[in-house]
């Protein structure tokens, strides 16, 4: 299939370009390169600069292009930042899908791939979190995602065109082959920032809390390996071909990992002491956010191949190595 891959530059869009690839399909990346990298680009991939702010050029590349599919990963994603600059994200993230999924209409895409994330349920009310959990996103960031599913949710209706959201859990780790290593510019994740203490780039990591309701006291999340995304995706297309049906799922591995897991595997992998110091909690987190990936499981056949705490951290140790 000839597949579009907007904000395939970026950390989780440049994964996926490579699975789609590999799986066959003619690909065509376009980003503005704001936070993604020339680095992560694959000769293989055909590349277009333009920024989904700019309509005229969404509608070029689409209509040269001429996709069956689209991706679409070109979002903010920093879930503090949207509650102090919730108006960027209004424009980025919701304008921005808005001019996406207007121009794949006009342009004739029949397939829709959206990246969505677990920060539309909140708080978790029971777990582990099935699709059927309530909507009510805590932070502007996971509002934006919900929105988006609701608009494609209109589209269809409105226009046939399929869509599958994956709601990814907490992504993480590198390319397992090591083909991708651009490191992501303003990281501000666990995992990019227990590298960067490590690595000397900041002092220390602060632990946000160790007085949570988990086995240790930190926070426990699901961590889900980027190659594991990636893979999430093209199953995606495969289903939305097979059952031109839209979908939502969430993509996560039902495995609870704490901050001090995280820390001490780390430690393991690089023979290094992480420097860390535990500090309040940080506003806005909870002591555990787990998936229930039942419904990707049985309906596309997904199964998280590199998803355990080892390969996670292997995989990002790598990159971080890699740029040494
Ligand atoms: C993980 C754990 C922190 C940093 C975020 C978004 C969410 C989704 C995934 C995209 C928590 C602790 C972290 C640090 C720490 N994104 N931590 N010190 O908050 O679970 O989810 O990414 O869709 O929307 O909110 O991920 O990596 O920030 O935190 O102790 O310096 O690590 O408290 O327990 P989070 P995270």
């Amino acid at each position: 299939m000839k597949i579009a891959v907007i904000g395939g530059a970026g950390y989780i869009g440049s994964h996926t370009v490579r699975e789609l690839l590999d799986c066959g399909h003619e690909v065509a990346v376009f980003d503005n390169l704001s936070s993604g990298l020339t680095q992560n680009l694959f000769p293989e991939a055909s590349f277009f600069k333009g920024d989904i702010l700019n309509v005229a050029s969404l509608h070029q590349f689409l209509s040269d292009f001429k996709p069956q599919g689209i991706v679409h990963l070109a979002a903010f994603k920093a879930a503090g930042e949207s509650m102090i600059a919730p108006e960027k994200y209004s424009v980025n993230n919701i304008t921005g899908s808005l001019n996406i999924i207007n121009e794949a209409v006009a342009c004739g895409v029949s397939y829709f791939v959206f990246s969505s994330s677990a920060a539309v349920y909140g708080t978790p009310e029971y777990m582990p979190i099935d699709e059927n959990h309530p909507i009510n996103p805590e932070n502007y960031y996971g509002y934006t995602k919900f929105a988006i599913e609701g608009f494609l949710s209109w589209y269809d209706k409105l226009k046939g065109m399929k869509f599958a959201a994956l709601r990814y859990f907490n992504a993480a780790g590198y390319d397992v082959q090591g083909r991708i290593t651009g490191l992501e510019k303003n990281p501000a994740n666990l995992i990019p920032l227990v590298m960067e203490a490590i690595t000397g780039k900041r002092a220390e990591l602060l632990v946000f809390g160790n007085d949570y309701n988990t086995p240790d006291g930190t926070g426990v999340r699901d961590y889900v390996h980027v190659n594991d995304l990636a893979i999430g995706h093209s199953m995606a297309f495969d289903q939305l071909q097979k059952t031109n049906e839209s979908f939502i799922v969430n993509l996560g591995v039902q495995q609870g990992t704490s901050v001090l897991d995280v820390i001490k595997a780390a430690e393991k992998i690089s023979g290094k002491k992480v420097p860390y110091r535990i500090v309040e909690r940080r506003l806005g987190d909870t002591d555990s956010v787990i998936a229930d990936p039942t419904k990707a499981s049985k309906s596309m056949g997904w199964k998280a191949k590199y998803s355990d705490l080892d390969t996670l951290i292997k995989t990002t140790w790598h990159a971080y190595e890699a740029n040494k």
